[in-house]
This record gives C-alpha cells, sequence and structure tokens, in this order.
C-alpha cells in the first residue's frame, strides 16, 4: 500500500485489504450465528457504507432484507456535527422487525443515535449497530455498537468506501491522514 494524496491532504496506509476482509469474515460467523433462523432487516447508511455492507451480507448465510438510507452529517469537511438530518428515508415498515443498522464507521455515534431514536418510534422487535469502524474515544453516543469491526484512534480515515471530499472510496484498503497534513 502506497501513500495517498487527495486535494491538500495525505494519507497512510492503515488497515490492508486482507485485514479488513478477515474481520468483515468474522463479523458476518458472529451475525449468521447470532440470527440464526431468522430474517433481518439490514438498514445501510449510504454512502460510506455500501462497500462494507456488500461484502458483510455476502458472507451471511441468513437470508436478510437489505435497505438503504442516506444520513448527511458532514458534508466537504472533517469534523464531526451533532445535526443530523434523514435525507432518504426508509420505506420499509419497521414494526415487529429485528433491526441491524450497518455503518462505515461510528465517531460521536450521534448520526446512529438520530436514525435509531426515529426506528424506535416505529417499535421493532430489536436493534443493533454493525459497524466497520469505531473511534471508542470520540464516542459520546446513546448506543454501543454491537458488531465492531476495529476499534481505531482518533485520526480521519478514508478508502473501503469512507471519503474526504467524495473521494477516496474505491480504495481497497484503509488509510489514515497523514500526522502534520
Ligand atoms: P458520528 O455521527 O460522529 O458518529 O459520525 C459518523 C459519520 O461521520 C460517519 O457515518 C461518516 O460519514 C463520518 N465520519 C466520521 N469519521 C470519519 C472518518 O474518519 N472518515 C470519513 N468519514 C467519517
Ligand atoms: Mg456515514
Amino acid at each position: 500500500m502506497a501513500e495517498v494524496t487527495i486535494k491538500d491532504k495525505k494519507f497512510v496506509p492503515f488497515l490492508s485489504a486482507e485485514e479488513i476482509q478477515v474481520r468483515v469474515q468474522s463479523l458476518a460467523t458472529k451475525i449468521n450465528q447470532d440470527y440464526a433462523g431468522k430474517k433481518p432487516l439490514m438498514i445501510v447508511v449510504l454512502n460510506g457504507a455500501f462497500i462494507f455492507a456488500a461484502d458483510l451480507i455476502r458472507h451471511l448465510d441468513i437470508q436478510p432484507e437489505v435497505q438503504f438510507i442516506r444520513i448527511s452529517t458532514y458534508g466537504d469537511a472533517m469534523s464531526s456535527s451533532e445535526t443530523a438530518q434523514l435525507m432518504l428515508g426508509l420505506e420499509v415498515d419497521v414494526e415487529g422487525r429485528e433491526v441491524i443498522l450497518v455503518e462505515d464507521i461510528i465517531e460521536s455515534g450521534f448520526t446512529a443515535a438520530y436514525f435509531i431514536d426515529h426506528v424506535l418510534d416505529q417499535e421493532p422487535d430489536s436493534i443493533k449497530i454493525a459497524t466497520l469502524l469505531y473511534k471508542s474515544s470520540l464516542f459520546k453516543g446513546k448506543y454501543v455498537p454491537d458488531y465492531i469491526g476495529f476499534d481505531i484512534p482518533e485520526a480521519f480515515v478514508i478508502g473501503y468506501g469512507l471519503d474526504y471530499a467524495q473521494r477516496g472510496r474505491e480504495l481497497p484498503g484503509i488509510y489514515q491522514l497523514a500526522p502534520g497534513t
């Protein structure tokens, strides 16, 4: 993995594609066990989670229903915002369903909490969070993720679906903002 430059920022290798695949497989194994015989509703948060979700779901041997939502938070900036806004809403009934929210990264936890509060109003049977990345040191939210790929340091990351200013999503590995850039 070589360094990547996007606009004015330099990013250095952090997690290889192989490391990610091994971890995604083990999260899928856990979900297969926990939801054996069930048909959970997996709600994927666009845009960032699309690659993680695609890989995770292909390792499942249960039969989930998959839906997508979009929540706006960051814009092109690099700091988290406390005000989330539902952009592309959920078009299925979650009442009585076992819901798994699939996120790329949870930082403050505000984005996930905003959505979960909204879903809880509709009385699902259960709701859990699967996130590839978790910045636990920055977490201030209400709902701790249930399935965590990697607990990572505070540095901004891109790749494997995650972007900086809408770029870098195509990278198969994950890269960290180089210190001092
Ligand atoms: P939270 O509401 O603070 O938990 O922020 C979660 C959202 O912020 C994620 O869904 C991402 O879209 C974005 N985000 C947080 N940290 C990063 C990062 O390091 N790289 C790219 N996006 C990030
Ligand atoms: Mg996101």
